[in-house]
């Protein structure tokens, strides 16, 4: 393993700093373990010359117009081509892309009718070309990895970024290490790691036994961290809120509903929300709001229990392995942009994120597990008044359908929940079992006939 040529990770760029989420500490460089030298708490990235010359909106939105007529692979990109709210890069070339961003925003006239809220949308972040929302980050990351001279780059996942980070880091020219909880992520996600190349280890452990082991080895090794402690993974995150108020014409939808694991893709967009506030992009801040699986609720638990004031954690335990994570490393983040924006946080069954998977792939969408609480959360913060009739709501769909079909095969073929204990008329009427029948044109008649009757 070579060392580390030229610079530590993140060397400044000119146009923004890094400071410290706790202590306010800023500084120029990050250490590999992208903590504060001071205090030891998450950094972020601020971008000081905005506060000397703001950026004017109306060019902003222009350029940003402009540029889907490009040929040039950084404009076809839907998180390059926000790059003047992103950290600077010398070149466009620079950029380690695979056009991601671009996902649709789309319409859920189903779920709309059901949960009766007409203005519903879902933001399908599966349709990036990893199939998930990490592909936004993981474009700036790792851009940033291969100018700091790095050769390594190494994540913790329950899956989705270790299929993204091992992409991009394919695409870079650079090796990647992926080290995963063994026997708890889907394989969609393990055998993308392996086709792009990435070193794969299964560790005997969860997803925070394998940050923490991560944490000390970016310490010992020159190895890029491409979690999403890692601050330049968040600001392209952050792309998934430009895109989608561009899509909504810059009207600020009243909800935005997101999953939550480790806490950094919600971290991002609220810091975007806010952003784009202060830059007189928008005129009103949307509420986000985070939604986790009651098995790995930590930030619920966290708010509910001690005020957001330290982070309560848990053993987690859900069949949306996405986001089955106990000690989520962006808590105290999260907590800041819930705060900033008003927004909810709560916690959803194993029954009513299976249901909520099922409404939403009856849209002709479908999403993974994980991705389904936003609609399961949605339902909850309707009963609460949260959420009124008459305002607009965005769900984040985080992950692909097709990113964990042993879910979506076990709720169909009604192995999901043993026995049919406690599964409702209405759950079982989104079940769509596949038949095994003789070749025969009578069989095939009957099925027919009988699916027209049910
Ligand atoms: N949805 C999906 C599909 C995810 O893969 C994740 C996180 C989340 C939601 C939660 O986002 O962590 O930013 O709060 N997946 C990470 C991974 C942890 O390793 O793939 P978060």
């Amino acid at each position: 393993m070579s060392s580390p040529s030229a610079t530590a990770p993140g060397v400044r760029q000119g146009d923004f700093r890094f400071r410290c989420i706790a202590c306010a500490q800023l500084s120029d460089q990050a250490s590999q373990d992208f903590r504060c030298a001071q205090c030891g708490d998450l950094l972020e990235i601020i971008y000081p010359s905005w506060e000397q010359e703001r950026p004017d909106a109306a060019q902003l939105k222009a350029a940003w117009r402009d540029r889907k007529l490009s040929s040039s692979p950084a404009d076809q990109s839907g998180v390059w081509r926000f790059r003047d709210l992103l950290p600077r890069i010398a070149s466009e070339q620079d950029a380690v892309t695979l056009r991601e961003g671009n996902t649709p925003l789309y319409e859920l006239p189903r779920c709309a009718r059901t949960t009766g809220i007409p203005r519903l949308f879902g933001k399908h972040q599966g349709m990036n070309p990893t199939g998930s929302f990490k592909d936004a980050g993981m474009t700036v990351a790792a851009t940033f990895a291969r100018r700091a001279g790095f050769r390594w780059v190494a994540c913790a996942s329950t899956g989705n970024t270790s299929a993204s980070m091992a992409a991009y880091a394919a695409r870079g020219g650079l090796r990647s290490l992926v080290l995963v909880p063994e026997g708890k992520i889907s394989w969609s996600k393990l055998s993308q790691a392996l086709d792009y190349g990435a070193v794969t280890c299964q560790l005997r452990t969860d997803f925070d036994g394998c940050l923490r082991l991560l944490q000390q080895l970016v310490l010992r090794a020159p190895v890029y961290q491409l979690n999403s402690i890692n601050p330049f993974r968040l600001e392209g995150q952050k792309t998934l809120a430009l895109e989608l108020l561009e899509q909504l014409d810059w009207n600020a939808p009243d909800h935005i509903i997101v999953p939550g694991g480790n806490l950094g893709n919600s971290s991002a967009i609220g810091k975007a929300l806010v952003e784009m506030r202060d830059l007189g992009l928008i005129s009103k801040l949307p509420r986000l709001s985070v939604i986790q699986a009651e098995g790995a609720n930590a930030l619920v638990r966290t708010l509910r229990e001690a005020a957001g004031k330290r982070l309560v954690s848990v053993a987690a335990e859900t069949r949306a392995t996405a986001i089955r994570i106990g000690n989520p490393a962006s808590w105290k983040k999260a907590a800041h942009v819930l705060e900033a924006t008003s927004g909810a946080c709560e916690q959803v069954s194993e029954m009513e994120i299976a249901q909520a998977k099922a409404e939403i792939g009856a849209e002709g969408i479908g999403c993974e597990p994980a991705s389904a609480v936003t609609l399961a959360g949605l339902k909850k913060l309707i009963q609460q008044g949260f959420v009124k009739q008459d305002e607009t709501v965005v769900l984040v769909l985080t992950g692909n359908l097709l990113k964990d079909p042993d879910f979506t095969i076990d709720f169909h073929r009604g192995d999901m929940f043993k026995g049919g204990a406690g599964v409702s008329g209405e759950v079982d009427a989104l079940r769509h079992p596949p038949v095994v029948l003789d070749a025969t044109l009578d069989a095939v008649m009957r099925t027919l006939e009988q699916s027209e009757k049910s």
